[in-house]
């Protein structure tokens, strides 16, 4: 399974890379708002800034909502850098847009995904990733976790190449979820990447590792 990290944050998206774990970057409006980026020009620097970072691809998302507009806009996106995937929203005009980028051979998310039979009309219009958020479906008290298995279940059943992102991922518990049920990535915050580091049973035993080596070690342990 695939980890991105679902910021603009850039001193964040560099601690992940750093953490040698890290193989995309998801972004949204909303996450590009949060860091106070602004402005057309900045906010495409920006998307460069961070394929700059990162080995992987990188979801920079449209903002129109016609066909026309969303494929000038993608294909602006996508001459940026080879990394940039086009995140397109879940909308009648996104769906025709999904076609036209996957027969130009232009990268692109399905974003905004809350039923299994979006998924289906964006695997069937060719997406290269399917989002679904599965939070903001635990949000409303539904199991984001039910949508997940079902989407897999149907792309493994008909051999659909668009790979499933679950996204509005708020928990390492999430991730686990996300890799048992099989989905190919996982876009999450930093700090629930760093979450599934933690046991309390590991910091107990290195503890004792580290105080038993004081016994016998010349290394100076701190
Ligand atoms: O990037 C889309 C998605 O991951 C948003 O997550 O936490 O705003 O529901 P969230």
């Amino acid at each position: 399974m695939k980890f991105f990290i679902d910021t603009a944050n850039l001193s964040q998206i560099k601690e992940a890379q750093d953490l040698g774990v890290l193989d995309g970057v998801t972004t949204n409006p909303s996450l590009m708002a949060k860091e106070g980026i602004t402005g057309n020009d900045n906010v495409l620097k920006h998307y460069v800034d961070i394929c700059n970072i990162v080995t992987g691809d990188v979801s920079a998302e449209v903002l129109s909502t016609d066909f026309k507009g969303i494929i000038e806009e993608g294909e602006m996106l996508a001459s940026l850098h080879k990394q940039i995937v086009v995140k397109v929203p879940m909308i009648k005009e996104g769906v025709k847009a999904l076609k036209y980028f996957s027969n130009k051979g232009i990268k692109t998310n399905c974003t905004l995904v809350f039923s299994a039979g979006q998924a289906l009309l964006a695997a069937k219009a060719g997406a290269t990733y399917v989002s679904p958020f599965l939070g903001r479906l635990d949000d409303i008290n539904l199991d984001g976790m039910d949508l997940i298995h079902q989407i897999v279940h149907i792309y493994r059943t008909y051999d659909f190449g668009t790979q499933v992102l679950a996204a509005s991922i708020r928990s390492p518990l999430h991730i686990v979820k996300c890799a048992e049920a099989g989905a190919d990535v996982a876009t999450c915050p930093l700090s629930a990447i760093l979450d599934l580091l933690k046991h309390p049973l590991t910091d107990i035993g290195l503890s004792k590792f580290l105080s038993d080596a004081k016994k016998f070690s010349d290394v100076v342990v701190k």
